[in-house]
Parts: C-alpha cells; structure tokens; sequence
C-alpha cells in the first residue's frame, strides 16, 4: 500500500448530517417527502444530481425550470455553509487525526477524493489541508462516483497506481468507485451499504494501519488465488 485515499463527508468529519440536515431544510420548503433512507442515497453523489434524484423520488421532476433548480441548490449550499463554518479541528471524527499522524509516519501518500465542492473550505477548518498530497477538483471531472474516474484521478496525482491504492469511503456509491478503480475499498459503518468493500469498519476510531496492513496481505492472498 503506497497511498490512502479519503471520501471526506462521513469519512472525515460528520458533514453528511450537514448534507441530510441542508436537503432537508429544502425538502420541506417545496413539501416533498425527505427523510434518512432517501438521503442514503444521496450519499457520494454531486449536488445537482442529489436534487434531481429528490424531485424524482417526490414525484416533482418537470415542476422546476433549469433556473428555479439553481436556485433551490443555491439555497441548500448556503444553509450547508452556515453549517461548517462553525467547524473546528474538534470535529475531525474520532481516529482520524491518528490514523493520518499513521500514514504519514509510514510515508503513505494521502490523497482526497471527495465530489463535494466545499471540501478545501472543510478542509481548512478542521486545519489538515497540509496533510493531503493531493485533492481532487470534482468540478474538472466528467463523471460522478460510482463511476471510478475521482479516484483513479487521485492515484494519477498522488502518482501511485491504483492497485497500490487503499481508498476509504461510507457511501455506496463510493464503494463500487473505488472498487471500479481497482483499488482495496474500506467502508466505514453499516455492511449493508458496503456489501463490495474489501475491509468494513463500524466506525472511524477502529480504523488503524495495523489492521490495513494485515487486510492488505490478505487481500493480496485472495488476488492471488483468484
Ligand atoms: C459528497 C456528499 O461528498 O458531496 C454528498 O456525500 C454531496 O452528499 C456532494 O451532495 C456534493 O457536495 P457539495 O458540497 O458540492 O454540495
Ligand atoms: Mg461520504
């Protein structure tokens, strides 16, 4: 394993509430029905295509002009930015900061691959911008996650392949990107979600190299036999 490549929201720091909480706000404007199971699948995807997928699921699809949708995702983004701007390093999710202090004792690349347009900003709150190697720009990709073009253009600027890649995520989506990419896939939280994942994680503090390595060498085992 030669470099460790982050989702952010949910990975890092718990801005996926944000994200739930933001939606929801808009959700109950425009009186469509909004709640976590729909937001679980929201989760990786970009804003406009988390819009499109509400309005689908509400059955409201063709009542908004290419305008009036700006502006609801105008309206989400600054609810979402009210939100972290009271970030601080407090809110890195517990174990991370280890486990980054980890990788870099190692010399491991660290590399960001989140589709969120305000994850620098995040970034720079929780003060560990300086710790990443690289940081995809989601707004320079041609597609989305699942599709596996944000983390093998993270391997690409980390300058390591992909096989030699770990990347970690909670979001379905995610999980079959990085999967698509060919790299060992860990899923923090719920199994259901992450059914693909190489190594699944309940939460963020039991995440340790150690136990990547080992998972890394078995991982290996079983590409081998394959
Ligand atoms: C992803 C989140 O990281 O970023 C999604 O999981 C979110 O929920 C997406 O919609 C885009 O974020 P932003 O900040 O650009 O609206
Ligand atoms: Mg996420």
């Amino acid at each position: 394993m030669k470099a460790a490549i982050f989702d952010l929201d949910g990975v890092i720091t718990d801005t996926a509430e944000y994200h739930y909480l933001a939606w929801k706000h808009i959700a109950e404007q425009i009186d469509i029905p909004f709640n976590r199971s729909v937001n679980e699948s929201l989760k990786g995807i970009s804003r406009a295509e988390s819009l499109e997928s509400m309005l689908i699921i509400g059955g409201a699809q063709t009542k908004y002009t290419n305008a009036e949708k700006q502006a609801l995702m105008d309206q989400k983004n600054q609810y979402y930015q009210m939100l972290i701007s009271k970030l601080t390093p407090e809110d890195l999710l517990p174990g991370i900061g280890r486990f980054l202090c980890e990788l870099k004792g190692e010399n491991i690349k660290i590399g960001l691959a989140s589709s969120s347009r305000n994850a620098p900003a995040i970034l720079k709150r929780l003060e560990i911008m300086d710790d990443f190697h690289a940081i995809v720009d989601p707004t320079a990709l041609a597609k989305g996650k699942p599709d596996p073009e944000i983390f093998l253009t993270a391997a690409a600027l980390l300058g390591v392949s992909p096989a030699d890649c770990a990347a970690i995520e909670d979001a379905e989506a995610g999980i079959s990107a990085i999967k698509s990419a060919g790299m060992f896939a860990v899923g923090v939280g719920h199994e259901q979600s992450m059914l693909d994942a190489d190594l699944i994680v309940r939460q963020t503090s039991d995440l340790t190299l150690e136990l990547l390595n080992e998972e890394w060498v078995q991982y290996g085992i079983r590409k081998i036999k394959e």
